[in-house]
């Protein structure tokens, strides 16, 4: 069984992740400072497959830490998930993005050629694009100007992975634009469990449901989008996963460098996640109409054909079936992966 090694793979896309390789045939082992997740993950991993990771608890940027893992295992590839994922605190605090998002993948690439593992997935972000010119956008189109720190973390990952894979051909690298993960395993064992209020729509939703908050915000009803709302393309997280699965298949073949967005296609507003979510479930979310909220962008969906032609890429599950699993996740689980 090849050993995957996936950093960050106790958060919301890593833990989906690791029981899919699982599934595939995969040995994941985890590394992860638990900065943004919780131990409990590793129980509700092995409720689902029956196996429980290898798991290093370590920051990333822990050169020495990450040695040893290289020394004590046969890593065929790395999935790189870790990283800190909050726009608003990349705005209040650059350097600590800077310092844990390309210092951490700096000291993973030195120790990944250290011990002749050239093979790596990395979780980049539609934020790449900035302002897209377009939509859908295409893997194409023009990146940047980012609109904050944390955007601008995971372009200059890409530059420099993009660099990487010029310089010597034997690195395969799969840069992977996601765009809004949604949803949770079916289930229920695992999902987004963020810390504080969320930021993001769906956490938010699924906390207005279950009563820990009030009043679901909509961020403007004056863009031009058929509803005035901001439109997004929310792809159900374990569509997302598989999507690494499809690239660790990838990189079996020796592919060099390999860039594509992960997302459905679709446009959906947020009105018409909010009805989604309140048909799927039978609950009314009560909601307000407020400002934008600053640097919000009116549109944002991928065209995802070139990861379906490429690697077979394919989104089975709905925007429903995702409002469906993110509420099951969010009962059996009123405060997350705490008690
Ligand atoms: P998450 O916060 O749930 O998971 C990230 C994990 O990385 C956490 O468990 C955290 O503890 C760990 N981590 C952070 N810094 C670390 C370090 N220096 N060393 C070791 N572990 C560290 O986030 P997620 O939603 O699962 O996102 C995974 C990746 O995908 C991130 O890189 C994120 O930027 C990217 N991404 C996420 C989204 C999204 O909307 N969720 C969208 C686009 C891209
Ligand atoms: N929204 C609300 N109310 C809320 C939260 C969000 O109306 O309480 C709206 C936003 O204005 C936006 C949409 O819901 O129109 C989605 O907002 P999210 O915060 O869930 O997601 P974003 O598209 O703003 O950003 C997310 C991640 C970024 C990532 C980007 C693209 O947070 O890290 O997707 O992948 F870069």
């Amino acid at each position: 069984m090849k050993k995957i090694l996936v950093t960050g793979g106790m958060g919301y896309i890593g833990s989906h992740t690791v029981v899919q390789l699982y599934e595939a045939g995969y040995e994941p082992i985890i590394v992860d400072n638990l900065v943004n997740s919780k131990p409990e993950v590793l129980n509700r991993i092995e409720k689902i497959t029956g196996k429980r990771p290898l798991f290093y608890e370590l920051d990333v940027r822990d050169e020495a830490g990450m040695n040893k893992i290289f020394d004590e295992n046969d890593i065929f590839a790395v999935i790189h998930f870790a990283g800190l994922k909050s726009v608003g605190e990349s705005v209040q605090k650059p350097k600590l993005y800077f310092d844990n998002n390309i210092g951490s993948t700096e000291v993973l690439l030195k120790v990944m050629e250290k011990h002749g593992c050239k093979n790596i997935v990395f979780s980049s972000s539609a934020t790449v694009y900035g302002n897209p010119e377009r939509v859908p956008i295409y893997e194409e189109d023009k990146l940047g100007p980012t609109t904050n720190p944390y955007g601008e973390t995971k372009l200059r990952i890409e530059y420099l992975l993009k660099d990487v894979a010029k310089k010597d051909k034997e690195w395969n690298i799969v840069l992977l634009r996601y765009f809004n993960p949604i949803g949770a395993h079916k289930s229920g064992l695992i999902g987004e469990d963020p810390q504080g209020i969320p930021n993001n729509l769906m956490p938010y939703i699924t906390q207005v449901a279950v009563g820990k908050l009030k009043q679901l915000r909509v961020f403007g009803d004056d863009y031009d989008t058929p509803d005035g709302t901001g439109v997004r393309d929310y792809i159900h997280v374990d569509d997302l996963a598989h999507g690494h699965i499809l690239s660790i298949k990838k990189i079996e073949e020796k592919p060099g460098l390999l860039i594509y967005n992960l997302g459905t296609g679709l446009g959906t507003s947020v009105l018409e996640l909010v009805h989604a979510f309140e048909e799927a479930n039978n609950i009314k979310i009560n909601y307000q109409i407020v400002e934008r909220r600053p640097g919000d962008i009116a549109a944002c969906y991928a065209n995802a054909d070139k990861a379906y032609r490429e690697m077979g890429f394919k989104c089975t599950r709905t925007i429903v079936d995702a409002c469906r699993d993110s509420w099951n996740w969010q009962k059996k689980n009123p405060k997350g992966y705490d008690k």
